[in-house]
Order: C-alpha cells, then sequence, then structure tokens
C-alpha cells in the first residue's frame, strides 16, 4: 500500500491559488487574508474600506495581494471584483463570501423598519448570492474552485441576535447548500464556516463591548476565546485542498455552543 504523506502546519497550504475575499479589510474577513498570504495565496481584497483595504495591501507582498473597491450589494462591483482578480492573477480558486453586517441592535419586530431587514439581507444573503453567482461564472469553465460563505451560529439556531441577521445566516446555509448540489457536478465545492461571538469591531459595536467583551459569559467551552484567526483557520481548511472531498458542509465553530440546551442539562455550568 503506498504511504500517505503526513500533513504539516509548517506546510504553505495555499501555494498556487488564488482567493477573492469580501468583507476582507476588518475582522474576520482581514484575519483570512492575512492567512492565507501566509500560506501563499494570492489575494484580493473587496471591500468597502478602501483606506484599510490598501493599507493592509501595503503590509501584505506587494506582488501577491490587491484591494478592489467592492459594495457586495452591487452586482456591478462584484462583477468587477471577480474580472480584476482574474486579470490580474489569472484564474480564482477560493471565494470567501464573508462581508456582513448586523444591522441595528433592535429585538423587537414591532421596531424593525423594512428598509433596515432588507439592508441586512442585501449585505449577508444577496451579497453572498452575487458572490457565489459571478465566482462560478469563472469556475465552471475551469471546471475546480472552492466557495466559502461565512454564516454563524444565528444562522443554526433562533434567538441571539436581531430577526434580520438571524433570517440572512440560516439563508447562508441554505444558499451553501443549494449551490454545493449544483455546482458538485463542476467539480466546485461550496462550503459555509458559522462562527459563535467574535470580538472584531462588528461585534463590540453591536453587542456594545469592549475587548474583555461577554464571549465567556455564553460559551460553552471555557478557558479560551473564539478569535478572528481561528474562524481564519477554518476558512484556510475549507479554502485548501486537505478539504478536497468536503461539501455543502457547514462548519460550526462555536465551541459547542449549538449543541447544548442550558434549559435542560444534565451537567453543571461551573468549572
Ligand atoms: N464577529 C462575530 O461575532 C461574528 C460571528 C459570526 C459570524 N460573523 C460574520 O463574519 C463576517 C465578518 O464579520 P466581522 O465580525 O469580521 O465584521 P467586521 O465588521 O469586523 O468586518 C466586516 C467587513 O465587511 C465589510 N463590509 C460591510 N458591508 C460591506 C459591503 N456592503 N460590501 C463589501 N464589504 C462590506 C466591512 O467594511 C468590514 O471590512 C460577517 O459575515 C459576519 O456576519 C461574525
Amino acid at each position: 500500500m503506498a504511504t500517505v504523506p503526513l500533513a504539516s502546519t509548517t506546510l504553505r497550504r495555499l501555494e498556487g491559488k488564488v482567493a477573492l475575499i469580501t468583507g476582507g479589510a476588518g475582522g474576520i474577513g482581514e484575519a483570512t487574508v492575512k492567512l492565507f498570504s501566509n500560506h501563499g495565496a494570492k489575494v484580493v481584497i473587496a471591500d468597502i474600506q478602501d483606506d484599510k483595504g490598501h493599507s493592509i495591501c501595503q503590509e501584505l507582498h506587494k506582488s501577491s495581494a490587491s484591494y478592489v473597491h467592492c459594495d457586495v450589494t452591487n452586482e456591478n462591483d462584484i462583477e468587477t471584483a471577480v474580472n480584476t482578480t482574474v486579470s490580474k492573477f489569472g484564474k480564482l480558486d477560493i471565494m470567501v463570501n464573508n462581508a456582513g453586517i448586523t444591522g441595528p441592535n433592535k429585538t423587537n419586530i414591532l421596531e424593525n423598519t423594512l428598509s433596515e431587514f432588507q439592508q441586512v439581507i442585501n449585505v449577508n444573503l444577496v451579497g453572498a448570492f452575487l458572490g457565489t453567482k459571478h465566482a462560478s461564472r469563472v469556475m465552471i469553465p475551469a471546471k475546480r474552485g472552492t466557495i466559502i460563505n461565512t454564516a454563524s451560529v444565528a444562522g443554526n439556531i433562533g434567538g441571539t441576535t436581531n430577526h434580520a441577521y438571524t433570517s440572512s445566516k440560516h439563508g447562508i446555509v441554505g444558499l451553501t447548500r443549494n449551490t454545493a448540489v449544483e455546482l458538485g457536478p463542476f467539480g466546485i465545492r461550496v462550503n459555509c464556516v458559522s462562527p459563535y461571538i467574535v470580538l472584531t469591531p462588528m461585534a463590540k459595536k453591536y453587542l456594545k463591548v469592549d475587548d474583555d467583551g461577554i464571549l465567556g459569559v455564553y460559551s460553552n467551552l471555557k478557558g479560551t476565546n473564539l478569535m478572528p484567526n481561528d474562524v481564519a483557520e477554518a476558512n484556510l481548511y475549507l479554502g485548501s485542498d486537505e478539504s478536497k472531498y468536503v461539501s455543502g458542509h457547514n462548519l460550526i465553530v462555536d465551541g459547542g455552543f449549538t449543541v447544548v440546551n442550558n434549559g435542560f442539562c444534565v451537567f453543571g455550568q461551573s468549572v
């Protein structure tokens, strides 16, 4: 029997790959851009924070990173971002649909306005739909590619955030599964990542907390906090060939938060 080579964490796992990452100028997206770049990928950041996006590219090697202004709710912007990636780096291997917003922290449906609800759906769900559509446009003829959508624990259970955000993230899980089915025959994998709370600028603003946060109060796994880089590592796995037969999967990165109902749990919570 042939010897199976051992995977090594020191390997550059994305050598020769080209990635486009929406929302790559901040938080989880920025961590993903940097990790992908460290693993040898050429990376294009698509975001609306132009200064931040350019400055991240400056930090990385100039020939391996690029920024494109892209509002993910605008189909022309997404189309341009995909075309820019292909013209600059020759192909698109990994599309990360990560850009997202929470919308206002209003939990009473009577206070929710239609426009606030639609804006969150537009960025979080329509943005991922457009990203998947235009990535597929170039991945289908190439007969390869991997698409990663950022969902959330809010895409798996109810009651953790507002209605728009929860709906958009449940939608991401559905979009992931449906497009995985359609695109599998073309050799394209589609997966999503569902993180627990990560203290990024978005989460701090929404939850009105600082770096000390409230992570540990609700978490199941104690003794460590979920950091942007931990989610980036999940993206790295799904973007790399190490996950070559994983598709339609929802990789929940929540320390067990969504598998317990604390209203009926035989194990004590105190440690
Ligand atoms: N932080 C958390 O606790 C958490 C948990 C689960 C899932 N998520 C998801 O992770 C993703 C990244 O969130 P984050 O916490 O890093 O937030 P963040 O605010 O730190 O970063 C989001 C990035 O998206 C960009 N963006 C916003 N609207 C955009 C648009 N219309 N077009 C292009 N770019 C846009 C922002 O400029 C920013 O760079 C989001 O999809 C979010 O829903 C976050």
